[in-house]
């Protein structure tokens, strides 16, 4: 089945730049098809261009009862489809959608003077709009807090929409954070710990925990709510952004590869890369196999461990927090940041 024929396909009907590196688009499907979809998921979006289609796995920034459909989509350092997004995707474009997946959404039971704690770092704070959205209007009783963490004010994406929302809702509170003092570029004293956002947001009584953070906030905080003895049923990760090995601003270039394979039999092959490519497109060229399926580091058979050396994934990928700390990267989205040794499971 070709990507036209397993999506819905549309148009893209406006874009808006929100910040300098991120911008939200919006489409119109075929026929005024309205795709259902809950607030916090995601689909996987496909752009054609020219004789190749670009896919990327994309959230919902609009929420269900939006009567439009939109993506908010941040450009990250060296990743072709978001650069693609951000910089050259124009009205009219055609946009095939898949099937909306993904668990990080709102419970369907809850009552409905809930209480709601969103935390959010970047982009991430996209699958908690749509969700804080669809709350906003559909119950006037749930309370909700969103720590929202950022470099500077300059990245903050929907500041003037949440803005709005916090005006006009007094059962919803937003804690702005900063990581960087003005004029500085370094400083990052101002990290936030797991401890701190549970001081922020205060006990108040039983709530459910949304978590949408690169995965050293997302960590911390899990563990200091374990800690203070929150049910895991109430406490719910997007691993979209779990990618320890993330390197902001590293200048990549072609290295050594030495893919490891690991029998006690195995052999192991080196390869210089000719240009800057993924650690999949390396070994694939080199005749090394390495299992994969999607492509987009959304299935995992492309898991390997880096022994040695620093690599870069791009984002979003679904590798777990505990995978990314145990060394392991989905090939089809990293790049070496130096000469590195990667680990090949061998096939019996
Ligand atoms: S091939 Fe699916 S995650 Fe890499």
């Amino acid at each position: 089945m070709s990507i036209r024929d397993s999506g819905y396909s549309g148009r893209v009907v406006r874009v808006i730049q929100e910040t300098e590196t991120a911008v939200t688009f919006e489409v119109a499907l075929e026929h005024g098809f309205r795709l259902n979809f809950r607030s916090g998921q995601h689909a996987l979006a496909s752009f054609p261009l020219g004789n190749t289609w670009f896919r990327r796995v994309l959230s919902f920034s609009s929420s269900p009862d939006e009567n439009y459909l939109a993506f908010t989509v941040k450009q990250v350092w060296h990743g072709r489809v978001s650069t693609y997004i951000t910089e050259r995707l124009r009205v009219g474009e055609r946009v095939v959608i898949d099937s909306p997946q993904g668990e990080f959404t709102l419970p369907l039971d809850a009552p409905e003077s809930q209480r709601y704690v969103f935390l959010a770092a970047g982009s991430g704070i996209v699958p908690i709009f749509s969700m804080i959205k669809e709350l906003l209007g559909r119950n006037e009783l749930a309370d909700i807090t969103l720590v929202y963490t950022n470099r500077s004010p300059e990245n903050v994406l929907f500041k003037r929409a949440l803005e709005v929302l916090d005006f006009r809702h007094e059962s919803f509170k937003i804690h702005w954070h900063y990581t960087r003092k003005e004029g500085d570029v370094s400083d990052h004293s101002q990290r936030l710990s797991g401890d701190a956002v549970l001081e922020l947001v205060g006990d108040a009584g039983p709530a459910h925990y949304y978590v949408s953070t690169q995965a050293a906030l997302a960590k911390s905080f899990l563990d200091a709510l374990a800690a203070s003895g929150v049910s895991e049923t109430h406490v719910h990760f997007e691993l979209f952004s779990a990618a320890s090995h993330v390197t902001d601003g590293v200048e990549l270039q072609p290295r050594r590869i030495t893919f490891e394979y690991s029998s006690l039999l195995g052999k192991e092959v080196t390869v210089q890369q000719k240009q800057v490519e993924t650690l999949l497109e390396t070994a694939n060229a080199a005749g090394v196999a390495v299992p994969y399926n999607c492509t987009l580091g959304n299935c995992h058979a492309c898991k390997l461990k880096v022994v040695h050396g620093s690599t870069v994934m791009d984002e979003p990928n679904t590798l777990s927090i505990q995978d990314a700390q145990a060394g392991y990267v989905l090939a089809c989205v990293t790049y070496p940041c130096e000469d590195v040794v990667v680990q090949v499971p061998r096939k019996n």
